[in-house]
């Protein structure tokens, strides 16, 4: 399962991509607003600095200026991925992008059924919002569970995304239930190299060694 980095910062996605972990970055409105730079020099960055997908999201909400935005978004770069929200317009903005050969995310999936307009429509990715659903009482992993279960029953090469994320048992079940990819929050994703008895085991294996008074071997 590839990871994503979920974030419009340069600094935080550099860091993250430093690791070694990180095979791509997606972005949004929200996020190009929280960037900490001018959103236009982040996504400059980010590109100069990572090598794999960068879904950055069209502002237009009708067809016509979803299309044009895409056209011109991936003239920042040959591995933009253009984003593309889950409407109409949307689903037919993509099919257009998609006979131009762009690469497309669509994004602000809530259903199973919503997932597979998206493929049918010939989305590179889909991206379901679990952590919102999750929010609203609604248990996000298993719309994971019923699309990677969809897009197996006809073939659909559709990747799934899981957005939206909160917590390292968000990314855990994702690759438990077969998703292609997961884009985590910096927050979330630096949580993924922790567990109490890591860090305990560390500290006990070298406070041993240090007692007992071993030479080293290097
Ligand atoms: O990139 C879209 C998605 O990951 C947003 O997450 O936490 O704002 O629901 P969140």
């Amino acid at each position: 399962m590839e990871l994503f980095i979920d974030s419009a910062n340069p600094e935080e996605v550099i860091e993250a991509y430093a690791t070694g972990m990180i095979n791509g970055v997606t972005t949004n409105p929200s996020l190009a607003a929280k960037a900490g730079i001018p959103y236009k020099e982040a996504v400059q960055k980010i590109i100069k600095a990572v090598q794999g997908p960068i879904s950055l999201e069209v502002l237009s909400t009708e067809f016509k200026g979803m299309v044009e935005e895409g056209r011109k978004l991936i003239k920042y770069g040959e591995n933009v991925v253009v984003k593309i929200p889950m409407t109409v317009d949307g689903i037919k903005a993509t099919q257009i992008l998609k006979h131009e050969g762009i690469n497309v995310n669509m994004t602000l999936v809530f259903s199973t059924y919503q997932a597979l307009l998206a493929a049918k429509a010939g989305a590179d990715y889909v991206s379901p919002f679990v952590g919102r659903l999750d929010d609203g009482g609604t248990q996000g992993m298993q719309m994971i569970e019923e699309i990677r279960q969809s897009y197996d029953n006809y073939g659909f090469e559709t990747k799934i995304l899981v957005a939206s994320v909160r917590s390292t048992l968000h990314v855990e079940e994702s690759s438990i239930y077969g998703a292609d990819v997961a884009t985590i929050p910096p927050g979330v994703f630096w949580k993924l190299f922790e567990h109490p008895l890591s860090k305990l085991g560390l500290e006990q294996f070298l406070k041993d060694f240090k007692e007992a008074g071993v030479e080293p071997l290097v």
